[in-house]
């Protein structure tokens, strides 16, 4: 080793330095604030399952002829030849940004760009995504010369597309002799604005089970695809032909939407789902805080009505939603302990209680008039099962704010609308049907016994402990060869209520019941070579075409579907929260459960991050009991939940420990836990 004068090293160390930064700086997005994680909290083989990218520059993996059959591995020298010549590159995976192509042309002509996310749609128009009457169609250029001469061409930043997995490049002319060699193609990633590593994630999940884990990571990707520069979301009203991803969402380098194509929108009943999963997967505190406070922005200061969807769209008349950004308002809170931030938006918070409590009469229940919602069927008008669910849901989580905002009064009147709420919806006389063992679609409306409501009484906690296992048996009818059919939505399976229905048999600790429906619906999709293979869909139908809604506003195609959507993203945090078990009970994770749900796994491990600190535990199956590892900042403490098994003695970090009867269920028993590192054994 050469020595070298101090001064020089301090030079070097500062050259260093500049060149580290920077180095970081251009890895995230332009114009964003660089101000996401460098590493990831939990580094392990697990990483391998990651789909992001190390760079934000990525090229295709192969290149397809124009009747998807396999052409080539990239780099693919394809030749575009006369008119309607075409090539299609496939980027293996879900991506989304600017695109930008290298070539050599002779003659004159167009070249043609289209994109699409399912392979079903590739040619000559991109598949559907501006949300007007005119399609996509696709973007063209003209090319003229003499003799072959190099060119490139890179697309607008107006023409962004957020989501895509394959890029059709074509060829028009009217001429004989025109002759394009493709060079080189690549996508200059736009997602995840702010975090100058896409793989710095704040969470992990791992198992025994691959396909599990597969569409944790898929899940966790198309929050990612999700996160997206403000400046960046789709233009409304529909352009009259093409599409515009320039408008302006709100404040923030990096806000949550609904999905990577479109609608690239603050849509705040997706925030439901997908506010708890990024938090859990990503640790993305920034991109749901955005996300969040776009929409309390934008409240309606008269009547404390939240919108629906957030700018440019800016829809209001959505009960079910209104309650989504209050619920997701909580979890935000849970996670980030965000203090500051609360206080903030406190007054607002209220407002909005106080709106969607005005419209709870003496029964206790919400009538619901603001109709709109997920795009079910069937009605949510008057006293729904899924209106009333939420009011449950909205009213306990806003209980546990008022306390954590030492207001007490405030939250013993919230628990004392939730009970009477409660009391009501249960009875026959209302929402249940006892013969069916499930809650009908309102009281008035026993036509279907709607998915959506059901699975949200399970997650919430809003039915009777003696109808918890009729309503998870119930939903589990629902079930065919490839998802959950939804009765509100007659032949559709949505991952959406899919997420709120796992959740909902894990909540009952119908473990078995929640792991086979995400193999069964999220494994159909990520095992389906004519999808992304890399994320999560938006919904799709019991035929197992991608024609989610077709008949409802959507295009008969069905290419308009998204085909990365947020709120299909519930595995994230089921996995994590209720199979690994830990869960934080008490802002930032101070407090926190630690309740494994094994399920027919022989081993699960995963963890999370919250500003607080890393927080992980990992179990495997042992011939003679459970074993348990957990990791936790020090400063927390929690409580183990097992199942009851009195012929086997728990020790932690070897010293037998004298359990209490669990108060979540007669089965479970409980010990308190300190935190920091250690190992239990259940034997
Ligand atoms: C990616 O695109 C942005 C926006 O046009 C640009 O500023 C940046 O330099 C591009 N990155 C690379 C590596 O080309
Ligand atoms: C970055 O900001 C500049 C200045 O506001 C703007 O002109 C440019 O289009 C922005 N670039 C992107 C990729 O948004
Ligand atoms: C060129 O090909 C396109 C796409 O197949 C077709 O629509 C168009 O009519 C063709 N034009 C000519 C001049 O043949
Ligand atoms: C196109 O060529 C230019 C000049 O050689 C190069 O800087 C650029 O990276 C190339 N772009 C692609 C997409 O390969
Ligand atoms: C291409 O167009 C130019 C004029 O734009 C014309 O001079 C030339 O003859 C054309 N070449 C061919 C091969 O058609
Ligand atoms: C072919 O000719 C038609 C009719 O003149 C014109 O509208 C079209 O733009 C031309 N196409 C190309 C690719 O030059
Ligand atoms: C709910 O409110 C609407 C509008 O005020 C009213 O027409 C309807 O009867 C109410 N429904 C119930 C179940 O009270
Ligand atoms: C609530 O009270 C506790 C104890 O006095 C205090 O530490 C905490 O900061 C208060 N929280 C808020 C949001 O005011
Ligand atoms: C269940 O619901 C019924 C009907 O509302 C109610 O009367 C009863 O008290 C509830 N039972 C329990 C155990 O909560
Ligand atoms: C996509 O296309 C394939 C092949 O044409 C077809 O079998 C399948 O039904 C389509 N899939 C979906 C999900 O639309
Ligand atoms: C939560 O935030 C409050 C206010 O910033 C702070 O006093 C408290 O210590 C934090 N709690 C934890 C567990 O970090
Ligand atoms: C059970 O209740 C006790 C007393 O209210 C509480 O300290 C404990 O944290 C609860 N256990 C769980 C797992 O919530």
């Amino acid at each position: 080793m050469v020595s070298l004068p101090n001064s020089t090293r301090v030079h070097i160390l500062i050259l260093w330095l500049i060149l580290g930064l920077s180095d970081f700086s251009k890895a995230c997005w332009v114009n964003s604030t660089c101000s996401g994680p460098l590493e990831p909290s939990f580094p392990g083989p697990w990483e391998k399952n990651i789909f992001s990218p190390s760079s934000r520059i990525v090229s295709p993996k192969r290149a397809l002829n124009a009747d998807k059959g396999f052409h080539a591995n990239y780099p693919s020298h394809s030749q575009l030849k006369s008119n309607g010549s075409l090539a299609i590159y496939d980027f293996g995976q879900l991506v989304g940004g600017l695109v930008s192509i290298n070539f050599t042309a002779i003659g004159n002509g167009s070249i043609g760009l289209s994109f699409t996310e399912a392979k079903n749609f590739t040619g000559f128009v991109s598949d559907e995504s501006n949300g007007g009457s005119t399609p996509d169609g696709a973007l063209l250029f003209e090319v003229s010369s003499q003799s072959p001469t190099k060119g490139s061409y890179s697309t607008p930043i107006e023409k962004l597309r957020g989501g895509f997995r394959y890029l059709s490049i074509f060829t028009l002319t009217n001429s004989t002799k025109f002759e394009v060699t493709m060079e080189s193609v690549e996508v200059n990633l736009s997602f995840q604005p702010s975090w100058p590593n896409l793989r710095a994630y704040g969470g992990y999940f791992h198992s025994n089970d691959n396909l599990l884990n597969r569409i944790w990571y898929a899940s966790v990707y198309t929050l990612q695809s999700n996160n997206i520069p403000p400046t960046t979301g789709r233009a409304w009203p529909a352009p009259d032909n093409s599409w515009s991803n320039d408008a302006n969402l709100g404040p923030g380098s990096s806000v949550l939407v609904d999905g990577a194509k479109r609608d690239r929108a603050v849509w705040a009943g997706d925030l439901g789902i997908s506010i708890p999963s990024s938090l859990v997967g990503l640790g993305d505190l920034e991109s749901s805080k955005n996300s969040l406070n776009i929409l309390y922005i934008n409240q309606n200061s008269n009547t404390g009505e939240l919108p629906e969807v957030g700018p440019p769209i800016s829809f209001f008349g959505s009960d079910t939603y209104h309650m989504a950004t209050m619920i997701a308002t909580h979890d935000y809170f849970l996670f980030s302990n965000d203090t500051e931030y609360l206080e903030s938006i406190w007054s607002s918070y209220i407002h909005a209680m106080n709106f969607i409590i005005s419209k709870v009469d003496n029964t206790g229940l919400l009538n619901v008039t603001g109709t709109s919602g997920w795009g079910r069927s069937a009605s949510a008008a008057g006293y729904s099962t899924i209106g009333n669910m939420l009011m449950y849901g909205t009213l306990k989580t806003g209980a546990s704010l008022a306390i954590w905002m030492n207001d007490s009064n405030l939250a013993k009147g919230w628990e004392h609308m939730a009970a009477k709420l409660k009391t009501t919806i249960n009875s026959p006389s209302y929402n249940w049907d006892s013969d069916a063992g499930a809650f009908k679609n309102s009281n008035s409306d026993q036509s279907i016994f709607p998915a959506d409501g059901n699975s949200m009484a399970l997650s919430f906690d809003g039915a009777n402990a003696s109808h918890l296992t009729k309503v998870s048996d119930h939903l589990s009818n629902n079930w065919g060869p490839i998802g959950a059919m939804v009765p509100e939505m007659p032949g559709t399976i949505s991952p959406y209520i899919e997420s709120y229905e796992i959740k909902g048999h894990l909540k009952i600790r119908q473990t078995k019941r929640a792991l086979d429906l995400i193999r069964l619906s999220w494994g159909w999709y990520l095992n389906n070579p004519m999808g992304t293979e890399s994320s999560t869909i938006e919904g799709y139908n019991e035929d197992g075409s991608f024609l989610y809604t077709a008949n409802e506003g959507y295009d008969k195609a069905g290419s308009y579907p998204s085909h990365a959507h947020g709120w299909s993203t519930g595995p994230v945090d089921a996995l994590v929260n209720y199979v690994v078990g830990l869960e934080p009970k008490s802002p930032g994770g101070a407090t926190w459960t630690l309740a494994p749900q094994v399920g027919d796994l022989s081993f699960a491990e995963g963890g999370f991050t919250t500003p607080l600190g890393k927080f992980s535990a990992a179990w495997q199956i042992k011939s003679n009991g459970l074993n348990l590892q957990y990791d936790t900042p020090s400063i927390t403490s929690g409580v183990l939940c097992l199942p009851l098994d009195s012929s086997k003695r728990i020790f932690v970090d070897g010293i037998k420990q004298r359990a209490k009867p669990s108060n979540i269920s007669r089965d479970l028993i409980e010990i308190s836990l300190p935190g920091g590192k250690h190992t239990i054994s259940q034997l």
